[in-house]
């Protein structure tokens, strides 16, 4: 676990490294900000299948029989409207096989608190690993509100990919949500009074997106 926090990980390399530091620069136009978010996504997905239960398969090799292990449970993938898009197309590079369910949240600009306009999840939640993935943790209202839907929907086995997060996100997942980890590419320093993390990148829609 990383600094304070019981519940987060700091997925540290220097390819993510780079990728975040070119993400970050305000001159980096969309459609590189789309590339390097799906290929922060894909690098990040391997460190968050880590822990997942494997068990044990018999397989037929075309010398011999042996005993190898896969994955014990389906994993689903829950992209949150609209940044967490960005990030899909890298989580399925990895796991092609996943179900992909969608979470539409906004967060109001004056009040900050996250209005949901959108759920679509695939059924059985309950038996799966599930993986809700949006760039940015900055108030942690909306990956708080949407933690709490999964849950509402049967995900028992709940973890958070971002990639930014602020420290008062992270301490509001802590708190709503202990049994959620989180994993990011990088811890901020704070929020602005508008609710932006700083140094951050941004809007991660509008980046992503170009609006
Ligand atoms: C961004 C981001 C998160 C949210 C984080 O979405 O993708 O969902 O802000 O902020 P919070 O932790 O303070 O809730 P936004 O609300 O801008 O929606 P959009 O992607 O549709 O523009
Ligand atoms: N949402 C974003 O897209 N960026 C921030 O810095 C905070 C919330």
């Amino acid at each position: 676990m990383s600094g304070n926090f019981k519940n987060l990980i700091i997925v540290e390399h220097p390819l993510l490294d780079d990728k975040l530091t070119r993400l970050r620069d305000v001159h980096t136009p969309p459609s590189e900000f789309r590339r390097l978010l799906k290929e922060i996504a894909a690098l990040m997905t391997y460190e968050i299948c880590r822990d997942f239960s494997t068990m044990e398969k018999k397989v037929q090799t075309p010398l011999e029989k042996t005993t190898g292990r896969i994955l014990k449970r389906e994993i689903t993938v829950v992209p949150v409207l609209r940044a967490g898009l960005g990030m899909i197309d890298g989580v399925l590079s990895i796991i092609p096989e996943a179900r992909v369910g969608m979470l539409g949240l906004y967060r109001d600009e004056t009040t900050l608190q996250p209005v949901d306009y959108y759920v679509n999840l695939p059924a059985g939640l309950a038996e799966m690993e599930v993986v809700l993935v949006d760039p940015m943790l900055a108030t942690g209202g909306s990956a708080s509100a949407a933690a709490t839907t999964l849950k509402k929907y049967g995900a028992q086995k709940l973890t958070m990919m971002a990639l930014i997060a602020a420290p008062e996100g992270v301490r509001l997942m802590e708190e709503k949500h202990p049994d959620v980890t989180v994993y990011v590419a990088g811890l901020d320093r704070q929020l602005n009074e508008k609710g932006y993390i700083l140094p951050g990148l941004g809007d991660a829609g509008d980046r992503c997106f170009g609006t």
